[in-house]
């Protein structure tokens, strides 16, 4: 028998963040609680609070690799553990690749590959969203964009679903997972070298060249490596929860088939509404910070609570209202703020738009297979995962092509 304190970020927290956390937003905002690991950590939930922190220098990402005595491997390090002028010196690598401009340039890409996925479903009955389209959907899209080799896809796809589902997973088989992505990067950095490549991968390669020395070898391979990580199952989920939320009591699908353009301005409420990320990566004070009325000292470990943050109603008006035309819901937090924003975020809107229009445009009667409250729920407070989401399609849509595209590849019935 253990007298630890139960954590509020245990248990059923993954299936209810939005609710636990807006009982601290409302009655302590800046909050000490107990880490599921036992380990204390100060909850920052209303907007105004979470908005100023991730600008403030003073809360830090900065940590050192577990094991220095040891050879480097990829993910020892990653882009959220160091400070500026650091992390500056390794984002300027992969920052040109992920602009907006870039990633538009994969929209048909991105496009054929949710209609040729929801082709192969057939028209089923049911179907499972997660494993039958969000997991190869995303995989395939980042497969595009980083350009890995088709014989090398199946054997990475299953290294990352390891590590990014690590509780599901014994130690031998995540120290597998990490030698398999390790070697990976490692010897598609050497393919590229000096190649003229535009795909992300390759252009990050470029550009470590071109900085001559001034990011170091290893700084590169966890770079490259985490790009694999974090754009993989963040985008998997998000596409869950959107559908999920879409599909909600009254959910507003049929709205969203029917009126073309809405989708876009939608994508922002909707990654407001949920996230698999109810928090920031943890933050530790440099010095004693003052937050609201409350003092974090120095050494505090600190979360950023975006799930709080992105319904707290002295920013968004009524906001436990799916409101797909609510006119600020572009200030919500789910891509961080600051100099760590998802350097992704742009692929993952591109990624939201393109499979949410085809999935709508294809099955505008979609509907839940089952009550909402008998999903179950997975991961951790810091990455939650939605373990399936079956779906009834309905009849087919009315205006869609053979493969839900029309005749210029572009996804039929929603306007970007
Ligand atoms: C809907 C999907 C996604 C969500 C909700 C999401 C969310 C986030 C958030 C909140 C952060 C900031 C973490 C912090 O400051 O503590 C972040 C950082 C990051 N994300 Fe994403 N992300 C998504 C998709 C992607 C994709 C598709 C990629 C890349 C292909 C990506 C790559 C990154 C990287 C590299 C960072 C670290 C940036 C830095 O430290 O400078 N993410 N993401």
């Amino acid at each position: 028998m253990t007298d630890q304190p139960v954590s509020p970020l245990a248990g059923d927290f993954v299936a209810r963040p939005t609710e636990v956390l807006a009982g601290y937003r409302e009655s302590c905002p800046v909050a000490k609680v107990v880490a599921p690991n036992g380990r204390a950590r100060w909850l920052i939930t209303r907007e105004e609070d979470v908005r100023a922190a991730f600008l403030d220098p003073r809360l830090s990402l900065r940590s050192e690799p577990r094991d220095p005595g040891r050879p480097h491997r990829a993910l020892d390090m990653s882009l959220v553990n160091y400070d500026p002028p650091d992390h500056t010196r390794i984002r300027r690598l992969a920052a040109p690749a992920f602009a907006p401009g870039r990633i538009a340039g994969y929209r048909e890409r991105v496009a054929a590959a949710a209609g040729d996925l929801l082709e192969a479903l057939g028209e089923p009955e049911r179907f499972e969203l997660m494993a039958e389209f969000a997991e190869p959907f995303s995989f395939h899209v980042l497969c595009e964009v980083l350009a890995v080799p088709g014989g090398d896809r199946a054997a990475l796809h299953a290294a990352v679903r390891v590590l990014v589902n690590q509780r599901r997973h014994d130690a031998a088989a995540l120290e597998s997972a990490v030698d398999h992505l390790d070697a990976f990067v490692r010897t598609e950095i050497a393919a590229r070298l000096g190649g003229a490549g535009q795909d992300v991968f390759s252009t990050v390669v470029r550009a470590w060249e071109a900085a001559e020395g001034s990011v170091t070898e290893a700084e590169l391979v966890d770079l490259l490596a985490m790009l694999l990580l974090a754009g993989f199952d963040s985008t998997v989920q998000m596409l869950g929860m959107c559908v999920l939320a879409l599909l909600g009591e009254d959910g507003p699908t049929a709205r969203l088939a029917a009126e073309p353009g809405l989708l876009a301005r939608a994508l922002d409420e909707l990654l407001r509404w949920d996230t698999p990320g109810p928090f920031s990566t943890t933050r530790v004070a440099l010095e004693e910070v003052r937050i609201g009325g409350s003092v974090i000292p120095a050494g505090g470990r600190v979360l950023l609570a975006v799930a709080a943050a992105n319904r707290d109603p002295r920013c968004h008006p009524d906001p436990d209202r799916l409101d797909l035309e609510r006119p600020d819901a572009a200030r919500h937090l789910t891509f961080g703020l600051g100099p760590h924003y998802c350097l992704g975020a742009a692929l993952a809107r591109l990624e939201l738009t393109e499979a949410l229009g085809a999935l709508l445009t294809r099955w505008p009667g979609l509907q839940l297979d089952g009550p909402a409250d008998g999903l179950s729920w997975s991961g951790g407070h810091q990455h939650r995962r939605l373990d399936a989401l079956p779906l009834r399609p309905g009849p087919p849509g009315a205006g869609r092509t053979r493969n839900g595209r029309t005749g210029n590849g572009r996804t039929v019935g929603v306007s970007r």
